[in-house]
């Protein structure tokens, strides 16, 4: 088997992809700060804003491909600490889109929705990039970087996600599950709108990428949502008590990092190259007991 370097695998997506990609791959997953065992994965603790360190990891593991997912994904984390989420979010994109050039390998990078201001969406591939917070500055200056480096770099778009985690991460809907399991009330947007897809939906998305894209794509789901209309959709697929769930809009909740009322992607390039999200029902479905 061909061996697949995954950074972040101790994070939500990371965790998702590796159990997936380990029928096919011999995998290599990271960790820095949590360590965390998942079957069929090497795992490798790095503090990957090292270079040398990097460079040491690529000298032992020889990857025949990687998947970057590690990343300071909290859009308030880096608005606060600008330089460090900087050196993880684009120079350590860009140092492995390098390493992953010099060798030929293929290299798919985990963007983000927030590269866009949320005001004309659905966005596709081409729209302008429009920053409003500096999460969405780092990863739409990483795209560039990336791409400027290694042409043949698969920069994959992703939506907000949600699914089963590991003790180590967590995706979008554990706080509101556990809010609507002990009774407490959950406040969620009305005016804030996006695609979301499962982690298990976005893992196969990416391994698709690796082995077909080169270039921009976006990884959205089917169905546009607020965050109001997909906690009651989340409740009923998983038969959670509603009463608790309150409607706000987003300027009710003062946050570090702005944040863009409707990022939706228009996802049909990928979608077109055989990416099949599952609709939000079946994603939800499948979480059934493992959430
Ligand atoms: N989750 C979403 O809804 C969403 C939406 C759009 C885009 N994305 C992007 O998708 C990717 C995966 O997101 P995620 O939700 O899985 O992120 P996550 O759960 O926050 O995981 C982040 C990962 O990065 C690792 N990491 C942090 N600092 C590091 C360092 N200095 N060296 C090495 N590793 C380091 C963490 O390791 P430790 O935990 O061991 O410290 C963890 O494995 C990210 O690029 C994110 O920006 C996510």
């Amino acid at each position: 088997m061909q061996k697949l370097l995954v950074t972040g695998a101790s994070g939500f997506l990371g965790w998702n992809l590796c159990q997936l990609a380990a029928t096919h791959w011999e995998v290599y997953g990271t960790c820095f700060s949590k360590t965390i065992a998942i079957p069929g994965t090497t795992i490798i603790a790095i503090d990957l804003t090292d270079l040398a360190a990097l460079k040491d990891l690529f000298q032992t593991v020889q990857p025949d491909a990687v998947i970057h997912l590690a990343a300071q994904s909290s859009p308030n984390r880096c608005q606060n600490q600008p330089e460090a989420s900087y050196r993880l979010n684009v120079t350590t994109s860009v140092h492995l889109a390098a390493l992953c050039a010099d060798r030929e390998r293929p290299y798919v990078f985990a963007s983000s929705e927030m590269v866009f201001d949320g005001l004309k969406a659905p966005y596709q591939e081409s729209d302008r990039v429009s920053p409003i917070n500096r999460y969405g500055e780092q990863k739409a200056l990483a795209e560039v970087a990336v791409l400027d480096r290694y042409p043949k770099a698969a920069v994959c778009r992703m939506p907000l996600m949600f699914g089963a985690v590991p003790p180590t991460a967590s995706s979008f809907i554990q706080p509101f599950i556990h809010a609507l399991r002990t009774g407490q009330e959950l406040k969620l947007f009305t005016d804030e709108f996006r695609t979301p897809v499962s982690g298990s939906t976005a893992a196969k998305g990416l391994l698709l990428a690796l082995q077909t894209f080169q270039g921009r794509f976006h990884l959205g789901g089917k169905e546009r949502v607020s965050r109001y209309e997909f906690g009651c959709r989340m409740a009923g697929v998983l038969a959670l008590p509603t009463a608790t769930i309150k409607a706000c809009r987003q300027q009710d909740v003062p946050m570090a990092a702005k944040r863009p009322p409707d990022l939706s992607l228009d996802s049909s390039q990928a979608f077109a190259l055989g990416y099949a999200p599952l609709s939000l029902r079946e994603a939800l479905t499948a979480l059934r007991g493992l959430v």
